[in-house]
């Protein structure tokens, strides 16, 4: 009997709604509570999960019934059933008790498809072109006949290089740039799609292919690396017909399939892509095309070493995410328009025109215009950026890229046929589909736009990996940069899948001796430094302390202990002078040594691998990282840190560090303090950090007692701040703090981006604390509310979509009261602390808080549970 109003929502496995291809043996289940109930709490669930929808329709969960569990866990709950076969469906649903032990409603039934488990069912053949060295994209066809009646079908497809699929002349998926980019030598990743229904409208089909470089083989891979991955791109899919009947058949690439070079004549993700469409083969996708004059396709005979990994590709793919509308265009020469698009972002423009066949148009890509308002590309360095379309001359054309994209927010127009106009074309904006979570709004417009410029830099670069940069000849997986980043990526979108698949790049790219790499995949083959190896500690002692992901840092803790060996090991007497670093990346005139930040990162790393072998309950190592955390401080401190609680180098990033670290007496901490807001007032309140520093300056403000100071450099608008590139125009977060100025222009060109997210760490400050979110150490199920107002800011408000629910964190300051609006998932719990000495004037929802039942500790913190309070301090 259904009592209680308590509901599963957002059923998802591995983080994924409805996956098609797991490899986890027992994948792990997640929902979120839904109840309207003050202090709702989930006090039981049982999962069902059956091989059938019947039978999970009846209540049988033929492959587990996991009973009624007691409990509030809703989050990441290993499946526990039967062992799961390859390809297999399991259907899943779930119930809740709420707090008063009443049972609720089924959830709506959801799903996880297992991915083929082990390599040897991979029948189909690796197949490519004869020509290995044609810069034009190979086109690929397979006709093929099937009976009625089909129970499901599913393909299997991966690529050297990028694919783009077609069934029957229209795409199977919206996927863009699968099977996306790994170490390729070590591991490929392979997508599943479901074609039941595509299949079931006739007996005869045509499986189409076109391949691109991607990463595989474009410069991306040979000018880092001075090899590609591979000469010759190729094609493995297989697709699994099963009929109602209990039979099934397989179609799969072999050297049955044919091939030309297509009507993509040159692609690189750097240089971009030309594409002539009077070479489209017409129809040649869809049944009954001649393929009479196509060559056979060559078999890759050694294009699956014998360890690689061919796996299910982890995460959400990258898709298109939104369609722009350009705001202005202007001309700049007979036939050359420039398009503004108002806003950088990631992606390419569709083209939607009218001409005669033969006519080029050509597309230029820059993130800024030049004095004269042409384009500005200078600091593309060597990528061309530049997108050819060959028009075929009908009636109407509509043609955008696949295999290449670029950063920009203008695109420079020549060869249109048509008078310029604002409906040419659109901007389509793609990345790694990750669902965004967070939003933060306030008062200061300039604030606004910092976090808006922080949103868009990490849309801009989340694509298949966290990448520095989406425009210039570089656009790697920079560890440093994604570590100073990761918090406030968290904040923004559900970057769990997306991180879970880079982690495991992490870890291909460990070297032998433990030191991770400086870029993963790591294309430069070069060893991290310190701050950019730390990712491999940092991100995942993150991802658990904000999505609870035990699993993720249980695997990666062997390759954190191996990282902080090398660290000790290349040390002297464990001062870090050996392993490279990039110092304090971009800082401002203020040069931290070398050896300090290495110092102090080892000491950073040691004690992260420590909090985890906690985690992980290995007690001995528990020991050992605290003795090695300790016996790095003394060896800090004897070597950098001065009786007046100066540090080597004298800049705001040493004491940044120390403080954060935690690498000093609680005497020197207060004194490090001082020298730091020394430096900053000397600086006339400007920080002089770079990518290290400035990932830990707002924290360290706040925690050290300097609020106001904190609040002053955010809303600062002079150089170097985050202010100053918004009153310079900037959409996106640039690499330096004067990538570009008024007065001279763009800055140095030799490295300029102005779409690179380090500097956007400042969003996490944001939500932790002028919003005041945060977690308690690990996941959402316990979280902090702990607003702290300041600067100019009259009101602030964020949510955070929790693996749990909506929270929400929303003041507002009038003359005399702070009225503030929270909202607490339900099965969750907030420890409310206000910014307010007089406790006892706190208005909770209307009455005097000392009076509305809830406890309130001696410091004033309170816990509140589930539901919407309004509150009121003065
Ligand atoms: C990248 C940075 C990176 C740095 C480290 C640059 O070229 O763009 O973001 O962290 O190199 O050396």
């Amino acid at each position: 009997m259904i009592k209680s109003k308590a509901f599963p929502l957002n059923c998802r496995c591995e983080y994924l709604k409805n996956p098609l291809a797991i490899d986890a043996v027992s994948p792990r289940l997640s929902w979120e509570m839904q109840d309207a109930e003050h202090n709702a709490v989930q006090s039981a669930y049982r999962i069902l999960v059956a091989d059938s929808t019947e039978s999970l329709k009846a209540n049988i969960g033929n492959l587990w019934d996991s009973g009624k569990v007691d409990g509030n866990q809703s989050f990441q709950i290993h499946y526990r059933g039967k062992k799961l076969k390859s390809s297999q469906t399991a259907f899943w649903k779930v119930m809740l008790w709420d707090a008063t032990q009443n049972p609720g409603a089924w959830s709506k039934p959801a799903s996880f498809t297992m991915g083929l488990l082990d390599i040897k069912e991979w029948k189909a053949k690796w197949i490519g072109t004869y020509l290995a060295n044609s810069p034009a994209c190979p086109i690929m066809r397979k006709e093929f006949k099937i009976k009625t009646n089909i129970k499901r079908a599913l393909l299997y497809s991966t690529a050297k290089g990028v694919q783009h699929l077609t069934l029957n002349g229209k795409e199977i998926s919206d996927d863009l740039f699968a099977p996306g980019w790994t170490d390729y030598d070590k591991r490929l990743h392979y997508r599943c799609y479901d074609l039941t229904k595509m299949l079931n409208k006739s007996t005869r089909h045509c499986l189409g292919a076109e391949i691109g470089n991607g990463w595989f083989k474009g410069r991306i891979a040979s000018e880092h690396m001075g090899t590609t991955y591979g000469h010759r791109v190729g094609l493995l899919a297989q697709l699994k017909i099963e009929y109602n009947n209990g039979k099934s058949e397989w179609v799969y690439t072999d050297e049955t399939w044919k091939t030309i070079f297509g009507p993509t004549r040159h692609v690189d993700l750097y240089d971009g892509e030309t594409y002539d469409a009077q070479l489209e083969p017409k129809g040649w996708n869809r049944v009954g095309f001649n393929d009479e004059n196509w060559e056979p396709v060559f078999l890759l005979r050694r294009a699956m070493p014998e360890n690689l990994l061919l796996k299910p590709y982890p995460a959400e793919p990258v898709r298109i995410t939104q369609t722009l509308k350009p705001i202005k265009f202007w001309s700049i020469a007979p036939g050359k328009v420039i398009y503004d698009f108002g806003q950088n972002f990631a992606g390419w423009v569709r083209l939607h025109f009218k001409g005669k066949a033969g006519c080029v148009l050509r597309m230029r890509f820059g993130e800024m215009v030049n004095k004269d308002n042409s384009l500005y590309i200078d600091n593309m360095r060597s990528a061309a950026c530049t997108d050819t379309y060959v028009m075929k001359g009908v009636k109407r054309e509509v043609w955008e890229p696949k295999f290449s994209f670029h950063g920009f927010r203008y695109v420079e127009m020549s060869g249109s046929p048509v008078a310029p106009s604002l409906n040419n074309l659109s901007g389509m904006v793609i990345g790694s589909d990750t669902t965004r979570v967070g939003h933060f709004e306030c008062s200061s417009q300039l604030v606004n736009q910092i976090y808006s410029n922080a949103v868009w830099t990490q849309r801009a670069n989340f694509l298949e990996v966290p990448t520095d940069c989406p425009q210039r000849d570089e656009r790697l997986g920079w560890t440093g940069d994604a570590q100073v980043f990761i918090r406030t990526a968290i904040n923004n979108m559900d970057v769990a899948a997306f991180f879970t698949k880079w982690m495991a790049d992490l870890l291909d790219s460990q070297y032998e001796d433990g030191a991770f790499p400086n870029i993963a995949p790591d294309v430069l083959k070069s060893k991290g430094g310190a701050a950019w190896g730390d990712a491999g500690v940092v991100c995942p002692w993150t991802l658990y302390q904000c999505y609870e992901d035990r699993d993720i840092l249980a695997k990666m803790y062997p390759a954190m202990k191996r990282w902080v060996a090398y660290l000790k090991n290349t040390s002297n007497n464990l001062l870090c002078d050996s392993v490279g670093c990039c110092g304090d990346w971009l800082a401002v005139n203020a040069k931290t040594p070398d050896t300090v930040i290495r110092t102090a990162h080892f000491a950073y790393a040691t004690d992260i691998t420590r909090k985890a072998a906690e985690v992980l309950n290995q007690k001995a190592d528990v020991k050992k990282y605290a003795s090695l955390f300790n016996a790095i401080k003394e060896v800090f401190n004897k070597h950098f840190v001065k009786s007046n609680g100066k540090i080597e180098g004298d800049t705001q990033t040493g004491y940044l560090m120390a403080l954060k670290f935690g690498l000093l007496t609680p005497i020197k901490s207060k004194l490090a303090a001082k020298h730091l807001v020394a430096d900053i007032r000397k600086k006339k309140m400007h920080s002089s950090t770079g990518f290290v520093g400035t990932a830990l300056i707002m924290s360290v403000l706040r925690d050290s007692g300097n609020l106001d100071i904190a609040y002053k450099l955010l809303e600062n608008t002079s150089y170097p701040s985050w202010g100053y590139s918004v009153v310079n125009g900037a959409t996106t977060i640039w690499e330096r703090w004067n990538s570009w100025t008024k007065e001279g222009g763009p800055g140095d060109v030799s490295m300029n981006s102005y779409s690179h997210y380090a500097y956007g760490a400042v969003v996490e400050w944001m939500f932790d604390t002028i919003a005041g979110i945060d977690h308690q150490g690990c996941g959402f199920q316990k979280f902090t509310l702990k607003p702290q107002p300041g600067g100019s800011l009259k009101h602030a408000s964020a949510s955070f979509h929790s693996p749990y629910g909506l929270i929400r964190s929303a003041w507002k300051k009038s003359a005399k009261q702070t009225h503030y609006e929270i909202s607490i998932p339900a099965n969750t719990q907030a420890n409310v602390i206000l910014p307010t000495k007089s406790i006892e004037k706190v208005k909770l929802n209307g009455r005097p808080l000392k009076k509305s039942g809830v406890e309130v500790d001696l410091d004033g913190s309170f816990c509140l549970g589930a539901g919407e309070y309004k509150i009121i301090w003065t």
